[in-house]
């Protein structure tokens, strides 16, 4: 049936670090109703698709997303009216032609996602769907194994550690539901410890603690006591995954690449084969299962390396590498460098090319690790995209912040809602 568009909404709203996003609402002409808003990134990648901001205006300090509002509601609007929505692959081909660029940068990826993501939501809403069945129909069964940060440093954190996010993985649940309890039992150990020793528990900008520790190493010392302390065991129920976020400590130079630990004041330069010695040595000491932007965006040779000597040991994910962007993957597939992507929406800006992204690396053998941003919104859809396309893998945040926990708290009502269909098995 065709589903057409009565009405396109879009408003500048707040992201949980106090900069304007897009929120776009799409009623159809039957009456349903479909709602989002965009995230928004810190340590974005160099290859990102581009967020339109106000930056010739004083308000917001220049952040201000009013052109890519009026974008949605005039250009986009009229392009979109008439069109039959139900054909998702075809609206988001529509605005990527009305928007002409090769990275969205004219109407803007943040008037463009949101809404490719409203009318995903509102034709669900119209088929009576949750949007999970909408996209994946009766096979998306699969809840994921979440990459929980607990612990904040890099560019998301004012702090002393220069690795942005130490997550703990809980994949020997049997359920998604006993994750999150088990997510939030070392969460809540994970504080007291700190507390006790006089460390700061105040929390970073995806909800994970954010102390002036040491050294990393002070940090999985931290993260195992508090695994263990809440009565489970490393490696076998939780293990720990990482982001580097490296493209944030990469200086290069024509020399090529090296990288430096300057907010914990380790004076060494790095090179790739420095570093894949260091996470080799970690691994030998903590249960790492998955290591994020281990080098930089640009430094494939240092890819290669590192996939080389880790990958078969560990998940070597793609975030900034990868931008999940096809075209981008396609040559780390060929290349063999990283064996798994980072899945962010906003990185490319419409919902077909995500899908997109995620059934190349399925079909390359590589895994999804569906993902948040440092600044979101109440908004979930990733909960529903991370089990239509059962992508097994998402990281969205620490065990607070109200922006992190809606994403869990969704995931947990389509677990209820499957019942004993619902799946939840360890990728690790
Ligand atoms: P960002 O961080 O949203 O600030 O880019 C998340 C990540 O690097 O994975
Ligand atoms: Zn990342």
């Amino acid at each position: 049936m065709k589903s057409q568009l009565s009405k396109l909404e879009a408003l500048q709203v707040i992201d949980s670090r106090g900069n304007p996003t897009v929120a776009v609402r799409a009623t159809l002409t039957d009456g349903a109703v479909g709602s989002a808003s965009v995230p928004s990134g810190a340590s974005t990648g160099q290859f990102e698709a581009i967020e339109l901001r106000d930056t010739k205006d004083k308000a917001f300090g220049g952040k201000g997303v009013q052109q890519a509002v009026r974008n949605v509601v005039t250009e986009i609007a009229q392009t979109l009216s008439g069109a039959d929505l139900s054909d998702q692959r075809a609206v988001d081909k529509a605005m990527l032609a009305l928007d002409g660029t090769a990275n969205k940068q004219r109407l803007g990826a943040n008037a463009i996602l949101g809404t490719s993501l409203a009318i995903a939501h509102a034709v669900a809403a119209s088929r009576k769907m949750d949007l999970y069945e909408h996209l994946g129909g009766s096979s998306a069964l699969t809840l994921p194994v979440p990459l929980v940060n607990v612990i904040n440093g890099g560019a998301h954190a004012n702090n002393s550690l220069d690795i942005q996010e130490f997550m703990i993985v809980p994949h020997g649940a049997k359920t998604f539901s006993e994750a999150m309890r088990m997510a939030a039992e070392v969460f809540k150990k994970l504080g007291s410890l700190l507390k006790d020793d006089g460390f700061e528990t105040a929390v970073g900008d995806e909800g994970g603690y954010a102390p002036r520790l040491e050294s990393q190493e002070q940090a999985f010392e931290y993260l195992m006591r508090a695994i263990e302390r809440a009565g489970y065991q490393p490696g076998q129920q939780i293990s720990l995954a990482l982001d580097v976020a490296s493209s944030e400590l990469v200086k290069e130079s024509a020399q090529g690449f090296t990288y430096k630990f300057e907010k914990s004041g380790d004076p060494k330069s790095y090179s790739a084969a420095d570093l894949v010695e260091l996470y080799a040595t970690w691994a030998t000491k903590y249960p790492i299962v998955s290591i994020e932007d281990g080098v930089s965006e640009n430094d494939w040779d240092g890819w290669k390396t590192l996939t080389k000597h880790l990958g078969a040991k560990m998940q070597l994910v793609g975030d900034d590498l990868f931008v999940t962007n096809t075209e981008r993957l396609r040559r780390g597939i060929e290349e063999q460098a990283a064996n798994s992507i980072l899945i962010k929406l906003n990185q490319i800006g419409t919902l077909t090319e995500t899908l997109d992204a995620i059934a190349m690396a399925s079909e390359a053998g590589f895994t999804s690790v569906i993902s948040h941003r440092s600044g979101e919104t109440g908004d979930t859809t990733i909960a529903d995209l991370a089990v239509a396309t059962n992508a097994g893998q998402i990281k969205t945040g620490s065990m607070c912040r109200g922006e992190r926990v809606e994403k869990y708290n969704r995931l947990l009502w389509i677990e209820a809602k499957l019942g004993s269909r619902a799946r939840y098995t360890s990728p690790f």
